[in-house]
């Protein structure tokens, strides 16, 4: 029985794990384009539920350390895979703090990001923005951080010591710890192509 409860409890931490909750990123009708907005928000869910699954069944399997080492090994092949789902649409997560230099952000996502921090701190949701170029419609939706995100993102002092040593094996120069709940963690970001 208590196996039991301890596998349900860490199932439903790492229903979440490398992905993220979508409470704050609805759409806004009036101020951003629905289209976009709806259109890429399916495809936010395709990658959250796809990286959830993969970090559930390791989970189950061998514990949190090895889940850091699935995040590690198959957080960039799974999105890359639904990104090439759509030879016109791609997608990515970007982050100021990251853990992974692949998920470095540019100037725009850079800018979307900080615009969502200070309406935070305004208390104003961070809603999903539509950025329109010459050739290409960009999309961010927010990812806020939640409760089940802290034993990987949160004061690494509270760190499971499995997390900390796969923390510190597979990202030495780990920035993206120290978050609390409710502050932004980043962004899925989806770009269309013509
Ligand atoms: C089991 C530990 C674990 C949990 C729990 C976890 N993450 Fe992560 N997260 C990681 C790892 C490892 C990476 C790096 C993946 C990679 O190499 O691409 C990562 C990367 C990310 C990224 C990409 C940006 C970056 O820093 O590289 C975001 C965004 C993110 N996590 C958000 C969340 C959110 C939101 C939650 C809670 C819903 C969460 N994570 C829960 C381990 C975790």
């Amino acid at each position: 029985m208590k196996i039991h409860v301890l596998t349900a409890s860490m199932s439903l931490l790492f229903i979440a794990a490398c992905s993220q909750p979508s409470a704050d990123a609805e759409a806004d009708a009036a101020t951003t384009n629905i289209d976009y907005v709806g259109d890429s928000r399916s495809t936010v869910l395709d990658l959250k539920e796809a990286l959830s699954s993969e970090l559930q069944t390791a989970m189950q399997a061998a514990g949190i350390g090895a889940a850091i080492e699935v995040c590690r090994s198959l957080a960039q092949p799974i999105t890359a895979d639904i990104s090439g789902r759509d030879a016109e649409k791609t997608i990515r997560r970007v982050a100021l703090r990251y853990r992974n230099p692949a998920n470095a952000a540019d100037e725009l996502s850079k800018s979307v990001m900080e615009q969502w921090i200070a309406d935070l701190d305004d208390q104003q949701a961070a809603k999903p923005v539509v950025n329109q170029t010459m050739d290409s419609v960009i999309v961010h939706h927010p990812i806020i951080l939640g409760a089940n995100c802290l034993a990987c993102h949160g004061d690494p002092d509270n760190f499971h010591p499995e997390v900390t040593k796969a923390l510190s094996a597979n990202y030495p120069n780990d920035n993206a710890t120290g978050f609390e709940v409710g502050e932004l963690r980043g962004a899925f970001r989806v770009e269309y192509t013509n």
